[in-house]
């Protein structure tokens, strides 16, 4: 199946994805029928380019790796250019945009409208945008229904680790009465350097040279990250309609050498953890640091591993580990939902 797609955003993660495109070509076309088309790029600082026969993946990728601007993909007969995000949403002839813009996770802007124009227009959405999922889920996933498209955020918690659909697909007919996890790299690492004796700032810096920090780390020491990750878990998997802005929020600013060394010596260990119980048919949420027995499976996550473990009913407790972050790994977020679509229009394929 052809699926025309269109990049609105287009920074390390969508250029991630369309690399993904260009390298697993005859893979997606022989093992899933999948055919993607990149007939449009808008972002706002690389300019736009629109052809509705489609662009050739790699010279455009060349084109914004040489010029940092998609408009010097060269001319050809059927090329625009300088449409903004609205209007490649509302006028190109794509069927799927891939939402991937930089986006402000307090207000959700611009992928929320971005989302929502979307989904009006008849189109469908993958996106890793935090904040259209932790703040709007409901209006956002009813109106997709609505109109009858498809809506994927796989990469909003945990990047490529699939933390959304494997509970939902794999762990079918469970009841889920509590899921708990380590939902933000950052903080992991800085808690995992600490326990080898560095400083917190010391610490911090490291992550924030790894390019695990979000651009203003405060969001990921404060626990922000982790309270929108818990959200959209909330939301998504425990049939529940929570605010982030109503879940328990402490970070790790407090934390320190003395108390990281005082757990050590009682065989414990200091997680923050994203934690939603389900009691009665009542939800609730917290983020906040934990104080671990030493041979908890979430004790042994280090570094800027993430990892979820959802209660089961039937089950038992099941745990999932990867990585939390990554170019690669948050492009191929999309991929995998991408995939899920074209399995759901075509259910024939694999
Ligand atoms: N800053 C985040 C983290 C990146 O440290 O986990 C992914 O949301």
């Amino acid at each position: 199946m052809l699926m025309k797609i269109a990049f609105i955003g287009f920074g390390g993660v969508g250029q991630a994805l369309a690399k993904l495109f260009a390298e697993q070509r005859n893979k997606l076309k022989d093992d899933y029928g999948l055919d993607p088309i990149v007939v449009a790029v808008s972002d706002v600082m690389k300019g736009a380019v629109y052809h509705p026969e489609g662009l050739d993946i790699n010279e455009l990728l060349n084109v914004v790796k040489e010029t940092g601007s998609v408009e010097n993909y060269p001319d050809q007969a059927g090329l625009m250019k300088g449409w903004d995000s609205l209007t490649t949403i509302k006028q190109s002839n794509a069927d799927m945009i891939v939402e991937v813009t930089f986006t402000d996770v307090k207000t959700g802007q611009p992928a929320i409208d971005h989302i929502r124009t979307a989904f009006e227009h008849g189109k469908s959405v993958v996106t890793t945008n935090k904040g259209p999922v932790a703040l709007s889920y409901r209006e956002l996933a009813s109106l997709a229904e609505r109109n009858n498209v498809f809506w994927g955020f796989e990469g909003t918690v945990m990047s490529g680790t699939p933390a959304l659909r494997m509970p939902v697909t794999s762990l079918a007919g469970n009841d889920i009465t509590e899921i708990k996890g380590i939902l933000n790299g950052t903080t992991n690492y800085i808690l995992t350097e600490m326990e080898k004796g560095k400083s917190y700032e010391e610490a911090l810096q490291k992550a924030q040279e790894l390019g695990y920090a979000e651009a203003d780390p405060t969001s990921d020491v404060e626990g922000y990250d982790a309270r929108y990750k818990t959200a959209i878990l909330a939301n998504y998997l425990m049939d529940t309609k929570i605010a982030s802005d109503d879940i328990y929020c402490e970070g790790i600013t407090n934390m320190t050498v003395e108390k990281i060394e005082e757990a050590k010596s009682a065989n414990k260990k200091w997680k923050l953890l994203g934690r939603i119980t389900k009691e009665n048919g009542q939800v609730k949420a917290t983020v906040k640091p934990e104080l671990l027995d030493a041979d908890d499976p979430l004790a042994s996550i280090n570094g800027a591993t993430n990892a979820i473990v959802y209660e089961c009913d039937l089950a038992g407790p099941i745990m999932l580990t990867g990585a939390g972050a990554g170019l690669i790994e948050t492009g191929y977020s999309l991929l995998i939902d991408i995939i899920n679509y074209q399995r759901q229009s075509a259910p024939t394929n694999r």
